[in-house]
């Protein structure tokens, strides 16, 4: 009886994020924590963000294995805005020319990121302050509304939600969205930006020793210089730069003194490494589709999704103005988030494919009412 009254109590108090009594609680400064064995994750409401995930290291040491501030209050004033951790939505990525049709009609996005739409425009979800809707140790659910056009062109009201949980060493991501009133596209993500080592490796702060792979992404979109897709679907051959999935050893950097690694994503050869999709095809439902580590924290962290690709980014843009956390880098030394020195790993539907019907992804990323748009994803964490 105690027990219930008890359990009412938390599901409305957490239903409100008010103050309550015995009710899990934010810190002081307004992050959520979650917890199971070998795992502890941190949350602000702000983008839906994780801001820390320490997991154990080759000694049994905690190891903060995200990118991400100490200062909470800066996400939202951070001039680079890099996504960190966070939902970008309600389509994430880019949409070609700042514009897609839905039944013969022409929608026009804002071109935020040159000719093209990124993150849906202003007003996208990772600048947002989603409402908290559960909280226990464990668990935890972000909720938004999104008003119609509140990011221009994306019309119609969206309800979304995220759940993050904890089990032994696994971090869960569910996410359910449906649209209300009309349709409209709908692609999410979590935007997580990873450093196994979480900066400590004193010889290299650069993402290149990490380890990746991708055994069922023989097959890329090929990218224009704004990393846009351009239609055509790649196959990378054995060892060429985007290739990671001709064995599992391969180093992110494997294909660093290749020529076209500088370049390999845009900007006229300004942006070298990764900044692109890679489709999963065939693989066996539960297995691992993306295997990240690295020998000096000796942690691996293992992907599972529903989804069918990734997109990869190396960090290029970064360019050491931004600090790192205190559970993070060495004093003194390696301070800074500097580039190439990160990796996001996006699971997502093909980008822009409302406007690529020739891949046959249209009707998984337009929604209507009474179409239930789902997404979930897990990362392992172990050792090498
Ligand atoms: C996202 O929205 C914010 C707030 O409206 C805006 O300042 C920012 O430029 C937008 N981001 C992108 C990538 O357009
Ligand atoms: C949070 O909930 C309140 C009250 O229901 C609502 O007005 C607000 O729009 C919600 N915030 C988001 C980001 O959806
Ligand atoms: C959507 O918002 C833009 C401004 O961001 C405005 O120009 C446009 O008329 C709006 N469209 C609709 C259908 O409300
Ligand atoms: C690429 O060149 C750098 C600098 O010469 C070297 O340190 C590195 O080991 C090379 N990497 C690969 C994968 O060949």
């Amino acid at each position: 009886m105690k027990f219930s009254l008890l359990l009412v109590a938390a599901v409305a108090e957490a239903a409100m994020a008010g103050p309550g009594c015995d009710a899990p609680k934010p810190d002081k400064d307004g992050r959520y924590t979650i917890s199971a064995p070998g795992i502890k994750a941190k949350f602000i409401p702000y983008g839906a963000t994780m801001t820390n995930l320490f997991v154990k290291d080759k000694n049994g040491k905690d190891v903060d294995v995200v990118l991400g501030y100490d200062d909470v209050a800066y996400y939202p004033k951070d001039p680079g805005h890099p996504v960190y951790n966070a939902i970008p939505g309600r389509y994430a990525n880019r949409i070609g020319n700042g514009q897609y049709k839905i039944d013969g009609v022409t929608y026009k996005t804002e071109q935020n990121d040159g000719s093209n739409t990124l993150h849906s425009g202003t007003n996208n979800w990772s600048f947002r302050v989603f409402n908290v809707t559960a909280f226990s140790a464990d668990s935890i659910t972000f909720s938004i509304l999104d008003a119609s056009n509140s990011s221009q062109g994306m019309l119609g009201r969206v309800e979304s939600s995220v759940t993050y949980s904890v089990t032994d060493s696994t971090w869960h991501i569910k996410m359910t969205a449906k649209s209300l009133d009309q349709k409209t596209p709908l692609l999410l993500t979590q935007h997580t930006y990873f450093n196994l080592d979480a900066y400590r490796d004193p010889s290299t702060s650069q993402i290149w020793d990490h380890t990746l792979s991708l055994p069922y992404s023989k097959r890329y979109l090929e990218g224009d210089q704004g990393a846009l897709p351009t239609g055509k679907i790649l196959t990378a051959a054995p060892r060429s730069i985007n290739d990671f999935a001709s064995a599992a050893d391969l180093a992110v950097g494997h294909a660093r003194n290749q020529t076209g690694f500088q370049g390999n994503c845009g900007a006229d050869g300004a942006c070298e490494g990764y900044n692109g999709y890679f489709l999963i095809d065939d693989a066996p439902r539960d297995a691992a589709v993306v295997t990240l580590s690295s020998a000096f924290s000796g942690v691996k962290a293992e992907l599972r999704t529903d989804q069918p690709g990734v997109v990869l980014y190396t960090c290029n843009w970064m360019d050491g103005s931004a600090v790192l956390k205190g559970s993070q880098g060495i004093k003194g030394v390696n301070e800074k988030v500097g580039k190439s020195s990160c990796i996001a790993i996006e699971a997502q539907e093909y980008p822009d494919g409302i406007n690529h019907p020739e891949w046959n992804r249209v009707d998984k990323q337009i929604y209507g009412p009474g179409q239930a748009y789902k997404w979930e994803s897990s990362w392992k964490f172990g050792l090498v």
